[in-house]
């Protein structure tokens, strides 16, 4: 299996190399992976005058997977948009047609104390959602900005979901429910939305063909509050674009630490592009004390749903706990009065364990 590495501008770099660590002592023990790197973002600009150059997207094109570290960085900012970093990001989303956007909120006991609930709640907190990332309001036609009858400005975007863009997306969720608790929440507000009815009849059709994994309904309002209220309740949430954009920004508060938050956007065929939640923060930026879990927990994820390697995938997981539970802590995740380790030191920390 081959796995494109872009590790990008910021800490990328920093992070993406313990995420290789890690990659390195899995191919020792047998695991059949090899990876090659190229520049994205600023680093393909500066490398190409292309935020996403021709031979990067090539190789990612060729590859079974792909992780990447982050984008960005101020030096970019006066550059015109098409030359800037996020671009090289939004375009091999495109080019790639990753259509699923799958953001787990997993919280370590060790670290619960970290959420913005309380850590009673959150402890042992394990929930995936499965957002819809090329549909919905954010695409649909008509829109923009015309004069009405009353000679008033009116603001107007179309909420549009084809049957197909639904019916793959849930296929996306019921498989991840499969390797999971086996449940699958599907959000809409099919009490007011047309889009919401179709995707609702569509979601339980699908549902049919997964016997094994129980499906429920609910409206979206109902679900931001139960997120807060009693988040351990859901295993898989599959919902639209929208709906997701919230909801995920709402599940990730519930971990409380963004350095340690993984994500996938796959395809058609489960090829994806992995990466941590979080940017390159340049605040931190090559000081050497960024945390490398949220990309080497991607890593994990990429193992899980491009390669099929389960087993890999939890012993990464597993080792990452291990590690927590040890009381190793880089600066975002250290408690009070506990001195923290460098982002190597979490990278080398996490390959003893495994
Ligand atoms: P950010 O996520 O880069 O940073 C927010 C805060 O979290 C900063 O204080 C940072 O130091 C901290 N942080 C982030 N990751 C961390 C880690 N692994 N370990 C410890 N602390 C961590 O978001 P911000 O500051 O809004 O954006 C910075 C740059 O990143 C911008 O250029 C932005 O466009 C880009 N960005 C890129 C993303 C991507 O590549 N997918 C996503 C979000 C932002
Ligand atoms: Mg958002």
């Amino acid at each position: 299996m081959k796995i494109a590495i872009l590790p990008g501008d910021g800490i990328g770099p920093e992070i993406v190399a313990e995420a290789v660590k890690v990659l390195e002592r899995l191919r020792r023990d047998g695991l059949d992976v090899e990876w090659t790197h190229a520049p994205i973002g600023g680093a393909g600009y500066d490398a190409y005058g292309d935020p996403l150059p021709a031979s990067t997207l090539a190789l990612a094109k060729a590859a079974d997977a792909i992780l990447l570290g982050a984008v960005g960085a101020p030096k970019y900012d006066a550059l015109p948009r098409e030359k800037r970093p996020e671009q090289g990001l939004l375009r091999i989303r495109k080019e790639l047609e990753l259509f699923a956007n799958l953001r787990p909120a997993l919280v370590h006991d060790e670290l619960a104390a970290a959420s913005a609930l309380k850590p009673e709640r959150v402890a042992g907190l394990d929930l995936l959602i499965v957002r819809e990332l090329t549909g919905d309001i954010y695409f649909g036609q008509p829109r923009g900005i015309r004069v009405n009858a009353a000679g008033e400005r009116e603001g107007f975007d179309t909420m549009v979901y084809a049957e197909g863009e639904i019916r793959r997306i849930a296929h996306v969720a019921f498989q991840a429910a499969r390797k999971r608790r086996k449940q699958v929440c599907s959000v809409d507000k099919a009490n007011v939305l047309e889009t919401s009815r179709l995707w609702r009849e569509v979601v339980t059709a699908v549902g049919r063909e997964y016997p094994d994994v129980a499906l429920t309904h609910m409206y979206v309002d109902n679900a931001a509050m139960q997120l807060v209220r009693n988040p351990k309740q859901f295993d898989v949430i599959l919902t639209g674009n929208m709906f997701g954009d919230i909801l995920s920004d709402e599940a990730s508060m519930l971990t409380g630490s963004i350095g340690m938050l993984p994500s996938a956007s796959l395809d058609a065929h489960n090829k994806g592009l992995y990466e941590p939640v979080h940017g390159s923060a340049p605040d931190i930026a090559g000081q050497g004390v960024a945390n490398p879990l949220a990309t080497i927990l991607s890593l994990a994820m990429l193992l899980r749903y491009s390669l099929g390697m389960e087993e890999a995938a939890r012993r990464v997981e597993r080792a990452v706990g291990a590690v927590l539970a040890s009381g190793v802590r880089t600066a975002d995740i250290a408690e009070p009065g506990v001195k923290p380790v460098s982002t190597a030191a979490m990278g080398d920390a996490v390959v003893a364990a495994l």
